[in-house]
């Protein structure tokens, strides 16, 4: 949701703090903003807008009081106030010597901001996090914990009720920044002779890949010589060291106009990386198994909770975990599992899908399955975030840092994941013979080098992205697991290139949508299979020809050498024959590709689409 950076050290703090917002502002990039200790003062500059937009206000003003080596910053999804200057981070208390950024939302700040208001202090922001900056403010000042930060902080935490990570900085304490956490994310980074804290490795990975995740209801003191971690009550806390597996290139462009654009080319590598070390010894395997093999037995029912991308990928899994376990499987959107009171048991599994692992829906999804009893297993791309530390068993995607906002390679990492899954529980269950099992791991073993030959088709595919950049709308039609792959496609086109698009199960169409049709529509049909599901085939070519005699423009992709349907494609995009239920892995890279397309054409930020963040930490 929103990014936070804190540093001690011994480099100037401004810059360090702007190149790491730089790295987190996928996170959100509705307002930035900085603040420095630097002899005795606190420097505060903050801007609505992206952080080009600060950088610009900094040189406006002159970065003269900037100077100090400890400091923070924090890059904005708005929650609580519109996104303009006064509500942008840092916050100040009255006497402007302490401030505070935040990520997350404090549920009872009205309370709290009425409490304020009724002593007297005048807010200036509409936001929540304004309220801690004023109440550690007081509670540093005067009191039991009077000149005592950390104290002041932990006192403070101990009333917000909510999602939040803080970090506060003092005019009076420039050796120290010290932070707070509860559920939205929190790491600390430590370097030679420096220390950070941030939402996520990318803002220091630069500087050290020696990190230590923080846990629950935890505050943490950064000074050049290292950390402090203590709970809410101040009793010494237990934190999990842990060193970064992938280096700053992961984190860079490396050349491309955009992330997306290199996250989208990255995909058989985060396809190969997923699957690799998971099959040994002729045996599925997951990372994190608090399950044994005789509780996967007496599962008899999965649900699989995401949201966005994460559920299309959802969609595909119960195809194939239908197909390999017999187990009836089904696929919720995370906001609205808690609300409708699903069964659920001890022989529940619920398989949480998140690449962030902190999304605040799949996370409530997941705390309410654990309370019901259910199991949890968890697909996450985030090492130690909040899911799978809330989680039974955990299969990590390894697609590496996704800066883009729109999934890509985690996507696909995740529908490769969910097929190990599926394996793993066929394998417990006995639903599937051992060599059945290798020969289904041996299929997706070779889904890196097809990803390879889709890839090889980009510029075609950009080509006709250009043409399409003018288009009203998109329509995309898909059956068995091509359906969620129309989805997917009409989300990255609706999210990046702002387009009206929607996703159909190809045999709705004739059940209202075909009245959308009209002369010149663009409809992208996902064809399944002539040898793998040749009824399947045959129908959709049916359904091609309907919309095709009705006007629409109609874009196929297709297997290589699919003859039957090229009379009817106007334009034709190949991908290599793979097994059928892995065909999701080769079909949505084109749509992926077309998307960023036809949005780059349209002028718009590929990596930045308006309103979106990366990680969406409230409900
Ligand atoms: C779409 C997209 C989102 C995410 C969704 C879930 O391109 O990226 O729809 O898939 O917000 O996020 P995670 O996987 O982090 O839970």
């Amino acid at each position: 949701m929103c990014g936070i950076v804190g540093y001690v050290g011994h480099r100037p703090a401004l810059d360090v703090v702007l190149d790491g917002l730089r790295r987190l502002e996928y996170r959100g990039y509705d307002s930035a903003g900085v603040a420095v200790l630097d002899g005795g003062g606190l420097a505060v500059e903050r801007k609505a807008g992206r952080l080009a937009n600060l950088e610009a206000r900094l040189d406006e003003v002159g970065r003269d009081g900037f100077a100090g080596t400890s400091g923070m910053g924090h890059t904005r999804w708005a929650t609580h106030g519109a996104p303009i200057d006064r509500n942008s981070h840092p916050h100040r208390d009255t006497a402007e010597r302490l401030a505070v950024v935040h990520n997350g939302i404090i549920e009872n700040f009205a309370a709290l901001r009425a409490e304020l208001e009724a002593a007297g202090v005048e807010l200036t922001s509409d936001t929540d996090t304004e309220t801690v900056a004023h109440l550690v403010g007081q509670a540093y000042a005067a009191g039991e914990t009077a000149g005592d930060l950390p104290a002041s902080l932990r006192a403070v935490c101990r009333r917000l009720e909510g999602a939040f990570t803080l970090v506060v900085t003092h005019a009076d304490e420039p050796d120290q920044v010290v932070a707070a956490r509860r559920s939205s994310p929190l790491v600390v980074g430590l370097g030679e002779g420096e220390t950070f804290v941030a939402s996520d490795v990318s803002a220091f990975i630069e500087h050290t890949r020696e990190a230590v995740e923080l846990g629950q209801d935890q505050v943490v003191v950064i000074t050049r010589e290292g950390y402090t971690v203590t709970d809410f009550d101040g009793e010494p806390a237990e934190v999990k060291p842990f060193t970064v597996d992938w280096d700053l290139s992961a984190a860079e462009k490396g050349g491309h106009e955009y992330f997306m654009l290199k996250e989208i080319e990255e995909q058989p590598t985060a396809l190969a990386d997923t699957l690799r070390g998971h099959f040994a010894d002729g045996r599925i395997t997951l990372d994190e198994q608090r399950l044994s093999d005789q509780e996967l037995r007496d599962i008899d029912k999965v649900f699989v909770v995401a949201c966005g991308s994460a559920y299309h990928s959802g969609l595909v899994a119960k195809y194939a975990i239908e197909h390999w376990t017999r187990l009836p499987v089904e696929v919720e959107l995370a906001s609205e599992f808690r609300y409708r009171d699903p069964v659920l048991d001890r022989a529940t599994l619920v398989v949480a899908i998140s690449q962030s692992g902190e999304t605040a829906d799949t996370l409530e999804a997941v705390r309410h399955a654990r309370g019901q009893k259910a199991r949890v297993l968890a697909v996450c791309n985030t090492n130690g975030a909040q899911i799978p530390r809330e989680s039974d068993a955990v299969l990590y995607t390894h697609a590496g840092p996704e800066i883009g906002v729109a999934s890509t390679k985690a996507f696909l990492a995740q529908v490769a994941a969910n097929y190990l899954v599926g394996l793993a529980l066929a394998q417990a269950r006995g639903t599937k013979y051992p060599d059945e099992v290798a020969r289904e791991f041996h299929a997706l073993a070779a889904m890196p080098d097809a990803v390879r030959t889709v890839l090889e088709r980009t510029e075609q595919i950009k080509a006709l992205g250009r043409e399409l950049s003018d288009a009203k709308a998109v329509l995309f039609l898909g059956r068995h697991v091509g359906y969620p792959v129309a989805l997917e496609g009409a989300l990255k086109l609706k999210e990046l290139a702002y387009m009206h698009a929607e996703g159909f199960a190809a045999g709705e169409l004739k059940h209202g949508p075909i009245a959308l049709i009209e002369e010149g529509l663009p409809v992208v049909v996902v064809m399944p299979s002539p040898k793998g599901r040749a009824v399947l085939h045959s129908k959709l070519v049916s359904n091609i020809s309907e919309i095709q005699a009705r006007g629409a423009r109609t874009i196929v992709i297709a297997e290589e050498g699919d003859e039957t349907v090229r009379p009817f494609a106007d334009e034709l995009i190949e991908v290599p024959a793979v097994p059928t239920l892995l065909q999701p892995l080769v079909s949505t890279v084109p749509l992926q590709i077309l998307a960023a397309e036809i949005a780059r054409s349209r002028g718009y930020d590929v990596d930045k689409p308006r309103n979106l963040a990366k990680s969406v930490t409230v409900e």
